[in-house]
């Protein structure tokens, strides 16, 4: 497909010095993403809005924010003005996902939609021409360092087909337990953004870390 993207998760990096984890991606890392969690959608909490704002002045790279939160409508524009790249938000947990992709523009940001786990696709493809990336779970939301469910794969080849044969601008994105073993399956079912959190942060060197995924998906 198109250029490949890869999005280190800073999730799996250390939370006391996250200015230092994002600045040591740079260079190789095309985005960071940023995991928001609210104890509601997903049973654990992360980071929020100050976090990103204050992280938007200390790296250079694009931020790809991931909200795992109930009421997109009421949140997601405040990381498009926070400065995010891209604000993505649950399918699960929208009513109005197209009217939310608008905002999302409006406020100067891309906008992603994301399915967790037990959500099909086909309910959702009629929807993407709205938008500027599909993120596939390739986990249940919630945690970092999750085993890859490769069965989820599918809903990714059946976006693929989607975004081909109707000529969409689509981004599709994979996030959960992405990395050196299991990132080539995922590009070649039709992924061309990888998320991986462990993968990356979870190495010595991290950014060492995003060039062997990026050699690996491109393989
Ligand atoms: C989990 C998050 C992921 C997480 C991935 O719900 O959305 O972005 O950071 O972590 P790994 O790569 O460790 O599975
Ligand atoms: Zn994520």
């Amino acid at each position: 497909p198109e250029h490949l993207l890869i999005a280190p998760s800073i999730l799996a990096a250390d939370f006391a010095r996250l200015a230092d984890e994002a600045r040591a991606v740079e260079g190789a890392a095309d985005w960071l993403h940023v995991d928001v969690m609210d104890y509601h959608f997903v049973p654990n909490l992360t980071i929020g809005l100050p976090v990103v704002q204050s992280l938007r002045k200390a790296t250079t790279l694009p931020f790809d924010c991931h909200l795992m939160i109930d009421e997109p409508a009421r949140w997601a524009t405040a990381y498009a003005e926070a400065g995010a790249y891209n604000v993505t938000f649950h399918a699960e947990a929208a009513t109005d996902p197209v009217a939310i992709a608008k905002d999302l523009r409006a406020a100067g940001s891309r906008a992603g939609l994301a399915i967790d786990r037990d959500t099909p696709v086909e309910g959702y493809l009629d929807l993407l021409q709205h938008f500027d990336l599909l993120l596939v779970m390739t986990i249940k939301a919630g945690f970092g360092g999750q085993a890859f469910l490769p069965e989820l794969l599918d809903k990714v080849r059946t976006a693929r087909r989607h975004v081909d044969t109707g000529h969409l601008e689509l981004r599709i994105e994979v996030d959960g337990g992405v990395a050196e073993d299991t990132i080539a399956a995922c590009a070649e079912a039709g992924a061309d953004t990888f998320v991986a959190g462990t993968a990356v942060y979870g190495a010595d060197d991290p950014a060492a870390a995003v060039r062997k995924l990026r050699a690996r998906a491109a393989a």
